[in-house]
């Protein structure tokens, strides 16, 4: 195991109805002047918005509103949040939705307290030194950004999609009350639990030796998540299955399954262009490319993926043939993205294969390599892409 600092400081807030406390919660955690940012709708047609302002009001907070956040979420609404933090004296971001409400929420936090442009952060040209705080009401069991530290925006000119990270924008405080993803289409249920297990296989699939405890944890999520979302495919109003799910997503990445090890993180790069540049969902992305990254790379460590064939999908090892058993995990993986409603190439995605240098190209690998489990050079990334552009079951 590798030496770790692990700090994450946000306070969740489970359980049925807990989005009343928002008032409080604010309060505690210093604001007095909110900016409740929220997405396109479904937190404004579900009344959600309306008891998180009531909450407000009761605690005697002043309060500001800017909805429209996009799935993809963009820039072009990150620089209006700023202004109205600006010009309004905001002092606390209260986003409320998934990953991309909060992830525009961290920005408008980052921006209002910067004085260049808040991209500078997401190109590489600044590290983050200041943020307002933030404080989230989860609508969608996916992203993870309720308790991790990073924010994922996409630039509209050339709909780049680029992430920053700090521990100055984790949350606050997250409110997670299962009940409120009861209302999440079968889709995007899908590409959520796609998301979290996406957010485990990451740290799970690493070349440091001896971490047992983190291998564990990372196989109990995935099983969790193996068993629980086909529960709520089934049964949208399953509360239980899905507090188990919403309790996972954070879990998958707040990185306490990926303390002490080397992690991969090359499906994310990979799907990150396919979500800039077709606008689709991040977890749709990753149920294509994730797989055919497994095909490609499982040769480094095939024992690793008889440990995932075995553990998590109970396939039965062969001792003759250890990678007959590393192909039928992955396999199972797919077959079980495709169970519940995930595309599984790129005609299903909407993705065409001809745009695969555009993909490699908007991804800069260059001449050099992509790091992680397996280090990818170009040819590697146009395999993988190839790969997942074609697969079938
Ligand atoms: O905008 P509304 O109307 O709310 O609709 C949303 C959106 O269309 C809908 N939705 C959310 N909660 C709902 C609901 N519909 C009905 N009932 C509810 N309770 O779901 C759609 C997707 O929402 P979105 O916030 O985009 O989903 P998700 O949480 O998957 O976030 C995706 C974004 O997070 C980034 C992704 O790249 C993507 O941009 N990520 C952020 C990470 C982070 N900050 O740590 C890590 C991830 O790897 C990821 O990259
Ligand atoms: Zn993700």
């Amino acid at each position: 195991m590798l030496d770790f600092d692990f700090y994450s400081p946000t306070e969740f807030v489970f359980g049925k109805g807990r989005e009343s406390e928002c008032g409080r919660l604010v309060k505690k955690h210093g604001g007095s002047r909110v900016l409740i940012h929220y997405g396109g709708g479904s937190a404004v047609k579900s009344g959600l918005i309306d008891r998180v302002k009531a909450s407000l009001t009761d605690s005697g907070l002043t309060f500001f509103e800017l909805g429209g956040v996009k799935p993809n979420p963009r820039d072009t609404l990150v620089y209006k949040g700023i202004e109205l933090a600006k010009s309004e004296g905001v002092d606390f971001i209260l986003a409320v939705g998934g990953g991309s409400v909060i992830d525009s929420s961290k920005a408008i936090a980052v921006g209002a307290l910067y004085d260049g442009d808040f991209w500078d952060h997401y190109c590489g040209k600044a590290q983050i030194q200041k943020a307002l705080p933030v404080g989230t009401v989860l609508t969608i069991a996916a992203a993870g950004s309720e308790g991790s530290g990073n924010s994922v925006i996409t630039k509209e000119e050339g709909m780049l999609k680029r992430g920053a990270g700090s521990d100055l924008i984790r949350p606050k405080f997250s409110v997670l009350d299962p009940e409120l993803t009861q209302t999440l289409p079968a889709y995007q249920t899908a590409c959520g639990a796609t998301d979290i297990m996406a957010h485990v296989f990451e740290r799970y699939f690493t070349n440091t030796t001896e971490v047992e405890i983190t291998d564990r944890l990372c196989e109990a999520v995935l099983m969790t998540m193996v068993k629980e979302t086909p529960r709520v495919i089934k049964d949208p109003n399953n509360y239980h299955a899905r507090a188990n799910i919403m309790w996972a997503g954070m879990v998958a990445h707040n990185n306490i399954v990926g303390v002490g090890r080397q992690q991969d993180w090359n499906s994310h790069g990979l799907e990150h262009e396919l979500s800039g540049l077709y606008d689709v969902a991040h977890g749709a992305g990753l149920a294509v490319i994730m797989p055919a990254w497994m095909e490609y790379v499982h040769s480094h460590d095939v024992m690793r993926f008889c440990q995932m064939a075995t553990r998590v999908f109970g396939c039965k090892m062969n001792f003759a043939d250890p990678e007959a058993t590393a192909l039928e995990g992955i396999k199972a993986f797919r077959t079980f993205l495709h169970n519940i409603g995930m595309p599984i190439n790129f005609t299903e995605l909407g993705a065409k294969e001809e745009d695969i240098p555009k993909l490699i190209e908007k991804l800069g690998v260059g001449d050099g390599k992509r790091g992680g489990f397996v280090e990818l050079d170009k040819a590697a990334v146009e395999a993988i892409y190839k790969i997942a552009a074609k697969a079938t079951l």
